[in-house]
Order: structure tokens, then sequence, then C-alpha cells
């Protein structure tokens, strides 16, 4: 075990229980017993602290509590090698009953697993230059990017190395390991928004400024943002940071949240709360005590926002390159499936494979000689599309009852088919996007939905019913999260409502406009009556 940091929060006896599990041993160091005990001994052999602790390796249990055990890989901005999508097939296929989901992330999850296979599934995955260390727990997770980076047309800078860099300086690093919650990076370069930066607790975003008579391309830098219960759209600092600076920058922000994040509440333990309380010129302050002197913000580079979705066969920045963007419906797949997007990407393109924060993904560098087979591939055509019908295409959905101990409903499945209920029902060209999750902790991203389905539960005289709330209105194209109806639907319903709910949108819409801004023009209660007319029928 590694020596014991002593932190300064130590002393005091107001933290919460997580905390003091935290100080009496790091969570890093559970992979240590993982590896050198419980893969040997077995499930029954688990500590209940350690059992908290797994997550930093990147390990939580699953639904029901009986043994099995979900695990989350880092892809470090969303790319990873058709190698490396092997390995994961073949762990998906030897441990993970042939199970891989994509997340909202752009990390990639596994069901299933037994405590004894751990350490082998740690080996594979370092093998491969892969980890799912840090992937869960309180410290800095997966680092969200521009799966399109190094050859996107509508990036300003190739963010990869700089993420290779943050994951470097993060990955297994004590002095981040203890922070007072899970810690969310996104970086992107890319002008419309690719990583969600104002959902994320620190977020990068492309700006430029002229620097002694020089043209500088570089990043602002947006602070707690966070989504579940309590949903912050994150806050823009006056600060421009330079590409060699964005490792130093993130060092200082994530140095205030462990040092002055809240650890009385989990509840109130993010980043979001703190930067709530100092707001941004404060926080910039102390930043900049941490950090030294950066330059006030310059000019913003970023244009509304893609929603994290890439469909089609489009040029690259590189001349004669093509990249695909296709649809993985809800994120799941199985390992045969990501065989062969492994296969295609050799055979096709350079290898490198694209996971999205819309739970699809996408294929890089198609020399334009080679795009017509590669439209005509099996897979291609009837299984990850490139121009998805718009409700499979745009449903995302969190894990729900299946796996998840903290669901109150069933999701994945249900979105599924719902999404193709609804493409069988209502003709729409444009996209809808249609988020499904399982309870307020949003991991499907509810809030930032055109339409957000939240699971609860009503009495009935049959009993209790699982049933859906209702949210319209959300984007990050002018930030806001979607709001709430008076509209508990009980799942038998929900398909038809929803149809109706659809139709009534493309009779009134105006010429392109989206769902979101179609809210916004007609007002909620507008759509609360059209609501309530479909809900009582004359
Ligand atoms: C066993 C399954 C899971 C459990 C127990 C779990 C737990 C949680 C909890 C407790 C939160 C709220 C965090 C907070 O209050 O700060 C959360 C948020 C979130 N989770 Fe999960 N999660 C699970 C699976 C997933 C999956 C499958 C995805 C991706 C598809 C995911 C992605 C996220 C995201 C994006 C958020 C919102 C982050 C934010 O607050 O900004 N989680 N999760
Ligand atoms: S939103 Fe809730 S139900 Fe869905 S995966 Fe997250 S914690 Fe589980």
């Amino acid at each position: 075990m590694a020596e014991r940091k002593q932190w300064k929060w130590a002393a005091d006896p107001s933290l919460n229980k997580m905390e003091f599990t935290k100080l009496e041993k790091d969570g890093l160091d559970v992979i240590e017993t993982i590896v050198n005990t419980y893969s040997k001994e077995g499930f029954a052999s688990i500590e209940s602290s350690d059992m908290d602790r797994f997550k930093w390796a990147g390990v939580y249990q699953q639904r029901p509590k009986d043994g099995h055990f979900m695990m989350r890989v880092r892809i470090p901005g969303g790319i990873l090698s058709s190698e490396q999508a092997r390995v994961l097939a073949k762990i998906a296929e030897i441990y993970g009953r042939d199970l891989v989901d994509v997340t909202t992330r752009q990390a990639v999850q596994f069901h299933w697993l037994t405590v004894e296979s751990l350490a082998d599934i740690f080996d594979r995955l370092a093998s491969a230059g892969l980890s799912s260390f840090e992937a869960c727990g309180d410290c800095p997770r997966q680092i969200m990017g521009n799966p399109l980076a190094g050859i996107d047309p509508h990036e300003v800078l190739d963010t990869r190395p700089i993420v290779a860099e943050l994951e470097k300086f993060f990955l297994l690093n004590r002095d981040f390991s203890n922070l007072p919650r899970k810690y969310k990076i996104s970086v992107s370069a890319n002008i419309h928004n690719a990583a969600h930066a104002q959902i994320n607790d620190l977020a990068f975003t492309p700006a430029k400024k002229v620097m002694a008579g020089e043209e500088v391309i570089g990043f602002h830098v947006w602070v707690g943002g966070g989504l579940s219960a309590k949903p912050y759209l994150a806050k823009q600092l006056d600060v421009f940071v330079r590409p060699e600076e964005v490792v130093k920058v993130t060092a200082g922000v994530t140095t205030l949240f462990r040092d002055f994040g809240y650890r009385q509440k989990r509840t109130h333990a993010r980043l979001k709360f703190l930067v709530a309380d100092w707001g941004p010129e404060k926080f910039t302050e102390q930043l900049l005590e941490l950090v030294g002197e950066l330059e006030p913000g310059g000019i913003d580079l970023t244009s509304g926002w893609n929603g994290g979705y890439f469909y089609g066969i489009h040029e690259q920045r590189q001349a004669g390159l093509y990249y695909a963007g296709l649809s993985v419906p809800v994120g799941r797949m199985n390992a045969g499936e990501l065989n062969e997007l492994a296969r295609l990407a050799d055979e096709y393109g350079d290898g490198t494979i694209g996971t999205c924060n819309t739970q699809n993904v996408l294929i890089r560098n198609i020399p334009e000689a080679k795009v017509a087979a590669f439209r005509e591939e099996p897979m291609i055509v009837n299984r990850f599309k490139w121009q998805p019908n718009t409700f499979v295409g745009y449903a995302v959905s969190c894990t729900g009852t299946e796996y998840c101990n903290l669901a109150i409903v069933e999701t994945k499945e249900r979105m599924r088919s719902l999404a193709q209920y609804l493409d069988d029902t209502v003709v729409l060209e444009t996209p809808l996007r249609i988020h499904m999750i399982g309870c307020p902790n949003s991991c499907g991203q509810r809030q930032i939905a055109d339409i957000g389905l939240q699971g609860a539960l009503v009495k009935t005289s049959n009993g209790m019913v699982e049933a859906f709330d209702i949210y319209v209105g959300g984007t990050l194209e002018e930030p806001q999260f979607n709001r709430k109806l008076n509209a508990r639907i009980t799942v038998d319903r929900l398909g038809p409502f929803l149809a109706q709910l659809v139709t009534l949108y493309k009779a009134d819409r105006q010429e392109g406009e989206p769902y979101w801004r179609y809210v916004e023009r007609v007002g909620l209660s507008h759509i609360q009556g059209q609501v309530d007319a479909i809900l009582q029928p004359a």
C-alpha cells in the first residue's frame, strides 16, 4: 500500500461516511487487494468498506447484488484502435456474457463480471494500453473529447496529444485520487461543442487570441457543470489557455476542488456547488493564485452544438479521406459486432474507431476509393447505419433496472423498442433527441434532450406500475435544461402518447425549427395544453 497522504480535511468531524472510508484506505489501494486477494478468494471475502472502493478500479456491483459486477473502461477522448476493440470484445466474450455498452461519456461498459475474473481483465486491458482504473469513484473520470480529433474539418486544433497528456498526468495520480466526488473533464476543439462543455465539471472549448501581434489558438475554460438531481450549467472563466497550459490549468482546478470542495454531504459535493457559491470571479482569482497569470479570455470559436452526432459519410480535414458516423441503437452491441467494427476499421479506415457521447461509434480515415464498398458492407447496411431512422438514431438510454441498483424502472430495451415504434408510427426527417433515464441521477443525460423521459412509479388498482415523467426543450445550442410537464405516463401509454406529441410538433413547427426551439416559441403552457388534450380525450 502506498504511503498515506496527510489531507488537511482529515481532522474535520463533519465529513460524510465515505470520506472516512477514503481516509482509512485510498480508493486506488483496492486495486492491489483485488488482484492479490479478492480475485483469488472470491466474492465472500470482499470487505464491505472495500466494496465502495471497487469504484476506483472502475468496477461497481450490478443489480441484483449477487456477485456480479459492471466495469467501465476509459476510452480517452473517445478514440481507440482496432486492436484495443478486439481486446474489449474478447473480455465481453469470455467474462461479460457478450455484452458491450458505449456510454454517454464515450467509455465502454461490461456487465456480469465476477471478482475472480478481474485480475485477468486488468491484465488484458493493460496489454492493450487500456484501463478501467478511476473510471468510477471520486476521482478524475474518463476524459471526454472529440472522437474526430485530428481529422475533423470543424476543429481548430488536434486535441489528441492534450487528452493523452491529461490521461498520463491524472491516471493513478494519488495527489488527485481522493476528490470530494466524481470529477468529469471534457476537452474538444470542435467548434460545435462536440464534448458537451456545459455539463462537465471542467471543460475546454476552442478560442483564439491575438498576442504580441500573433494569433494564438487555445481554449476557454468552463467549470462547475453537471447533471443528476440538481443540474447546473458550467460557468465560463475569463481566461485564455494555450494548448501547452491545459494540464497546468486542469491540475489547478482539480486542486481547488480537492481542497475546497464540500465533503459534508455527498449530494452537495460536486464542483458545481463550490462554483455556484464562489462565482466565476472568485474561482478565477483562486485559480490564478495556484497556476500563475493567465491571459484574459479571447475570441470564442464555438458556434452552435452538434449534439455529439456525426451521422453520415463525410469529408475529413485531409483531402480524399472520409469518416463514417454510425448508429449503435442505445449504445448496446455484442462482442461479434465489436470485432466486426474492428475489421471494418482495419479494412476501410486506418484502424481507429471513435466512441461518441451519443452512445454511437465512427470509423475514421476511409479513402475515397473505398467508400462505395464500405457502404455496401452488410453490417453497415443492416446494423450500424450511417443514415439511421430518426428516433432510433437519436435515442439515448441509461442502464436501468436490468443492471443498475439505483434504477426505479427498466430503460434500455424500453427505449430501443419505443424508438422503433416511433419510427414505425411517425415519419419525421429531422432529428428529435429523446433520452430515457431510470432515476434522477441522469446517466442518460435527460436534461439536455429535446424530450427527456425520467422513470417513476405510479400506484394503480393493479399495484405499482412503471411510468415516465416527461420533460421538454433541452439543448446545449442555447444552453438550457428541459422542463417538466405535468404528465406521468404509464409505460403502456408511452408510445402512443409520444407519437401524438411529436405529430403536433410536426404540424406546428416552422421551417427547420428543432424541437427545443419550437418549445421555446410556443411556450410550455401551450405544450401542457396539448398534453392535457392527449391525456383526456373528449
Ligand atoms: C450500475 C450502473 C450505474 C450507477 C450505479 C450509476 C450511478 C450514478 C450516479 C449516482 C450519478 C449521479 C452523480 C452525482 O450525483 O454526481 C450518475 C450520473 C451519471 N452517470 Fe451513472 N451510474 C451507472 C451507470 C452509468 C452508465 C451506463 C452511464 C452511461 C451511459 C453513466 C453515465 C453517467 C452520467 C453521464 C452521469 C451524469 C453526470 C453528471 O452529473 O454530470 N452511468 N451515475
Ligand atoms: S440514471 Fe439512474 S437508473 Fe439510469 S443508470 Fe444512472 S443511476 Fe442507474
